[in-house]
Parts: C-alpha cells; sequence; structure tokens
C-alpha cells in the first residue's frame, strides 16, 4: 500500500495513533457488552455532490474511532464471544478492475493483519453473516438515524435471524452513544497529541490570513491563504467550512459564501480550523481589515477578549462544564452595560437574559473527531465536571447586526460581528489552550499585520 504523508514538514513530527489503540478502543467498548449484546458500527458510504462527482469521502467518526479504517461501505461488528471472532470487520473486496479506477484496497483477507480485528469479510456478506451472529443476541446497540438504509438492513438481519428459529428474544436496539461517546469525550495522549498537531497548523493559518489581510482581497482570497495552510502543514481538509466574514457578514453566524470583498475600516471574522488525520481544530479570530482596530471596534473587542480570559480561567477540572459560559456571560454583560449597549443592573439583565440577544450562540462545545463532539454535557439530570482529557472550545462572541431588530442601537455599533475562539485541553493542573500561538491581543494583532507589509 502506499505509504500515506502524515507528518508535520515544519516539524517533521509525524503524530498519529498506532493501531494498538484502536485495538484498544474496540476492548474497552467490548468489555461494557454482556455476552448477549452486540454493537454494530456502520462506515460511511460515497457520496455525491452533482451527477457521478463524489464530495471527498469522510469516513464515519464512530467508526473511525474504533478501526481507523478509511474505506468506504464497512462495517464493525462487536460481539462478545462470539463464533467468527469478538470483532469481526465486513469491508470492500479486492477487485483489481475496480481498483484501477478507486485505488488499491484493503480486503477482508489483509484486514485482520493490518488492522487487529478477529475476522473480516467482504461487505457483500453481511447480510449473511450478521444473522448468524446475532443469534443469542438480545441487544443491539447501534446509532440509528444516520444511516436510514442501514439501519433497515439490520432490522432485516434481526428478523430474519428470528425466522431461522435463532435465540435473540425481543431482539432490543439500544443506543451506543451512551456507551461509545463517553469513550470518546476522554482524549488519549496520543489524540492529545495530534489535536495539538492540528492546533498547530490551524493557528499557522489565522497567522497567514492576518499578515495577507488587506482592503478590497476578496474573502474568497483570504480562505485560499487558510487552504494552502492546511495543506501545506499536511492536513488535507477544513473540519467544516471556513468562515470568512468581513463587516456585517460577521453577524451571519454560519456564515459560508465567503465572496464578499474585505473594505477599509471593517474587521473580518475567520472561523476556521484543519481537519489532520480525522482530529479536528477550530479557531476563531476577529482582526481589522487595515491592520488597525478603530476606536469602537476595539472597545467591543475587548469585551470579547476579557470574557474569553474569564471563561478560559473557569476551565478547569471539576468545575461544571457550563463554568466557562457563566463566566463569559457575567463579563460580557457587564460591558455591554458599560458600553451603554444594554439597559439595567448586571444581576437584572443576567437574570432575564437581555444580554442574549448580542450573544447569540453558547460559549463552549466538546471538540474531536467531530468539531462539535460527541459526549453528555449532562449526566444525571445534572451539569457534569470538567475532566482532564476532555477538549473543548471556548468561543465567546457579540452580535450586532445591522437590521430591523437592532434599530434601537446607536447606528455607530451596527453591522459588528466579533468571536475569539481556542481549543482547550483540561489537564489536571488546570488546562492548556492549544492554539494559544495565535495572536489575539489588540496591541499583538496590531505590530503583526503591521508588520507583514505596511
Ligand atoms: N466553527 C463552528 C463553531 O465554532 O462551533
Ligand atoms: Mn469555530
Ligand atoms: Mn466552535
Amino acid at each position: 500500500m502506499n505509504t500515506r504523508i502524515v507528518s508535520d514538514p515544519a516539524t517533521g513530527a509525524a503524530p498519529g495513533i498506532e493501531p494498538a489503540e484502536f485495538r484498544d478502543r474496540r476492548a474497552r467498548l467490548l468489555a461494557s457488552l454482556t455476552d448477549n449484546d452486540v454493537a454494530i458500527v456502520s462506515g460511511a458510504s460515497i457520496r455525491y455532490r452533482n451527477r457521478d462527482t463524489e464530495y471527498p469521502f469522510r469516513q464515519d467518526s464512530d467508526f473511525y474511532y474504533l478501526t481507523g479504517f478509511e474505506e468506504p461501505d464497512s462495517v464493525l461488528v462487536l460481539a462478545p464471544g462470539a463464533e467468527p471472532g469478538a470483532a469481526v470487520l465486513f469491508c470492500p473486496e479486492r477487485d483489481p478492475a475496480r481498483e484501477q479506477w478507486t485505488g488499491e484496497r484493503l480486503g477482508p483477507e489483509r484486514a485482520p493483519q493490518a488492522l487487529g480485528v478477529d475476522a473480516a469479510f467482504a461487505h457483500s456478506e453481511l447480510d449473511k453473516i450478521l444473522p448468524r451472529i446475532l443469534d443469542g443476541r438480545w441487544c443491539v446497540h447501534t446509532v440509528l438515524g444516520e444511516y436510514p438504509k442501514f439501519d433497515q438492513r439490520l432490522i432485516e438481519s434481526a428478523s430474519t435471524a428470528r425466522a431461522r428459529g435463532a435465540n435473540v428474544g425481543g431482539c432490543e436496539f439500544r443506543p451506543l452513544q451512551r456507551l461509545l461517546h463517553e469513550q470518546r469525550l476522554f482524549k488519549s495522549p496520543a489524540e492529545q497529541g495530534l489535536m495539538a498537531a492540528a492546533a498547530d497548523i490551524t493557528a499557522r493559518a489565522h497567522i497567514d490570513a492576518m499578515r495577507h489581510c488587506l482592503p478590497n482581497l476578496s474573502e474568497t482570497q483570504l480562505e485560499a491563504v487558510l487552504v494552502h495552510a492546511f495543506m501545506q502543514g499536511g492536513a488535507r481538509a477544513a473540519a467544516y467550512p471556513s468562515i470568512v466574514a468581513g463587516g456585517r457578514n460577521a453577524c451571519v453566524m454560519h456564515y459560508v459564501r465567503n465572496d464578499s470583498l474585505l473594505r477599509d475600516g471593517d474587521l473580518v471574522l475567520i472561523d476556521a480550523g484543519c481537519e489532520l488525520q480525522h482530529y479536528a481544530s477550530d479557531v476563531t479570530r476577529t482582526f481589522p481589515v487595515n491592520g488597525v482596530y478603530t476606536p469602537r471596534q476595539r472597545e467591543l473587542y475587548e469585551v470579547v477578549l476579557a470574557g474569553q480570559a474569564a471563561a478560559l480561567e473557569a476551565a478547569v477540572p471539576g468545575a461544571h462544564c457550563t463554568a466557562p459560559q457563566d463566566a463569559a456571560d457575567r463579563v460580557l454583560t457587564e460591558g455591554l452595560i458599560d458600553l451603554g449597549l444594554l439597559a439595567g443592573g448586571i444581576d437584572e439583565a443576567l437574570a432575564t437574559g437581555t444580554y442574549q440577544r448580542f450573544t447569540v450562540h453558547r460559549c463552549s462545545h466538546w471538540l474531536g473527531i467531530d468539531v462539535h463532539d460527541v459526549g453528555e454535557y449532562r449526566r444525571d439530570g445534572k451539569w457534569r465536571a470538567l475532566e482532564p482529557g476532555m477538549v473543548l472550545t471556548i468561543e465567546p462572541g457579540l452580535y450586532i447586526p445591522d437590521g430591523p431588530d437592532f434599530d434601537d442601537v446607536d447606528e455607530a455599533w451596527r453591522g459588528m460581528g466579533i468571536r475569539i475562539e481556542d481549543d482547550v485541553l483540561i489537564e489536571e493542573s488546570g488546562n492548556r489552550v492549544l492554539t494559544e500561538s495565535v495572536p489575539k491581543a489588540v496591541q499583538d494583532i496590531e505590530a503583526l499585520m503591521q508588520g507583514a507589509h505596511r
């Protein structure tokens, strides 16, 4: 098979997850199943963008987490004590004629050795073999709803098993999320290394974008700087559609058109992160197109920056996962009152939520193989505590759109959107900001941009 380039050309480091770690992840999941259980995880299939042109293939996150295997149309079955073995993979068959078009396939013959699964079969055998594995299994743990056609095949396999007299009892379907996503929430040292590497590539991309930014450049051209840096760093793709939003476009939360001109005197908000070997980074910076904040932009920016600092300070082990949000809300609300954008006192504003028209979104989410990563925020009806190994974003923002709903706000503030977002690993001793190297203090951003080409 081809050797894939996964190293960071800048450092020579080649972070990655070893096959043994994928085996260990499966073993941990298997250990939480009884002999009457089976866990079934479908990989992703190719999707079409238009006619016969495919979207770039991205493996299903749960499937990738458990296998490290990137081929489409594959299925992992984990069944303690099953006849072919506890970890069984179904994957595409070798087919030289087809491989001339698609590239080399691993094939079921080589999968046990390459991936450490106990047995592997052609995907075309799934409907024959799965009913046999389901014999004697009362409970199927799976993620329903993601791939409806696959869900249907599972249900049919269960009813085939029953029709053959298999001892499946009521064959109950349960969400796999509870078991698997709790596991994914805690990042191993190798995952932490990979996420730090993704964060470094993304940090360089944001710094490059600040250096290249000039009035009358288009948002598309600034996005090209990000894409270039991601790929130069060894990442194949962005973890989510990059947001490059000049001026009032920053008030649209998921602005991805990125096709306007960047105007002298405006801010530009960039929310972009690369995906490195399936792990996401997610960073936002908001800076002046011409390299110098206006006094008003600076005033609002400093409020968001102070809110983010408070949230970062609150993101420590033992704190509720809402502690960063609460800390940011207080500081942002105080700032809004000080700037005359909110009436009343702080306690009243916090209690009634009047500040939320300016904050719009929550200030944090888990980060991992998915940008909005899996894992429960509440357990047994309570917000859970932050623990070492969790990775989350801290991303407060303030948005003052230029629309009719905001015509009570002084015009001078309208059309501004500011967000500052970093990726944070919770450690025993506090936290580590993985994306710290992207400047965010006003003077640091201005110095960087002015040093670049002005
Ligand atoms: N880029 C998506 C987010 O910040 O949540
Ligand atoms: Mn983001
Ligand atoms: Mn985010």
